[in-house]
C-alpha cells in the first residue's frame, strides 16, 4: 500500500550533521521525499505532537529538548513508508537497536535517538504529516527509478 509517514531529524541529528546521512538512507532505498523543512518547533507544536506522552516522566526533558534547536522535518512515500521507516529508525532506546538501523549506527542514549518517525497507529503518520506540513508544502511528483522501483 503507497502511505506517507512523517519523519523528523532531531536537535541532535541537525546539531551532528547526520540530515544529509539520513536523507540519503530513505532516497537510496527508493521512498520519495514530498516535503521537507528546517525549523524550530514551538512549545504548543511539541506538546501536540508527543500528546500521548504528556502524563510520562520524559515528558518536561522530551518537550525541552525538541523545542532547544532545529530540527529536519520531512515526509516521505513509498510501499509501506510507515513501517519501514519504523524498521530502518531502530528501537527507539539506541541501546537495543540493531547495527544498520539509524539510532543502532548513531545513537547510544534513549533521550538522543536522532530521528523520530511516525508510529504505525491508524492515523498517525496523517495527524502528524498535517501538524507539520501545510498541503501546498508537499509535492505530488514521479521519480524516475519508480517503474524500478515497484512490479
Ligand atoms: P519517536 O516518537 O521519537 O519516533 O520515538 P518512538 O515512537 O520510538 O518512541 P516513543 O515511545 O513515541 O517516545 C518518544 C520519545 O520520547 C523519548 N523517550 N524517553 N526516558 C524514557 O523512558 C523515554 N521514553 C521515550 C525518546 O526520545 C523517544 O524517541
Ligand atoms: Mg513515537
Amino acid at each position: 500500500m503507497m502511505e506517507r509517514t512523517f519523519v523528523m531529524v532531531k536537535p541532535d541529528g541537525v546539531q551532528r550533521g547526520l540530515i544529509g546521512e539520513i536523507v540519503s538512507r530513505f532516497e537510496d532505498r527508493g521512498l520519495k521525499l514530498v516535503g521537507a523543512k528546517l525549523m524550530q518547533i514551538d512549545r504548543e507544536l511539541a506538546e501536540d505532537h508527543y500528546a500521548e506522552h504528556t502524563d510520562k516522566p520524559f515528558f518536561e526533558d522530551l518537550t525541552d529538548f525538541i523545542t532547544s534547536r532545529p530540527v529536519f522535518a520531512m515526509v516521505w512515500e513509498g510501499q509501506d513508508a510507515i513501517a519501514q521507516v519504523r524498521t530502518m529508525m531502530g528501537a527507539t532506546d539506541p541501546a537495543d537497536s540493531d547495527p544498520g538501523t539509524i539510532r543502532g549506527d548513531f545513537g547510544l542514549d534513549m533521550g538522543r535517538n536522532v530521528v523520530h518517525g511516525s508510529d504505525t497507529e491508524p492515523g498517525s503518520a496523517e495527524r502528524e504529516i498535517k501538524l507539520f506540513f501545510e498541503d501546498s508544502e508537499l509535492e505530488d511528483y514521479e521519480r524516475i527509478d519508480e517503474p524500478w522501483l515497484y512490479e
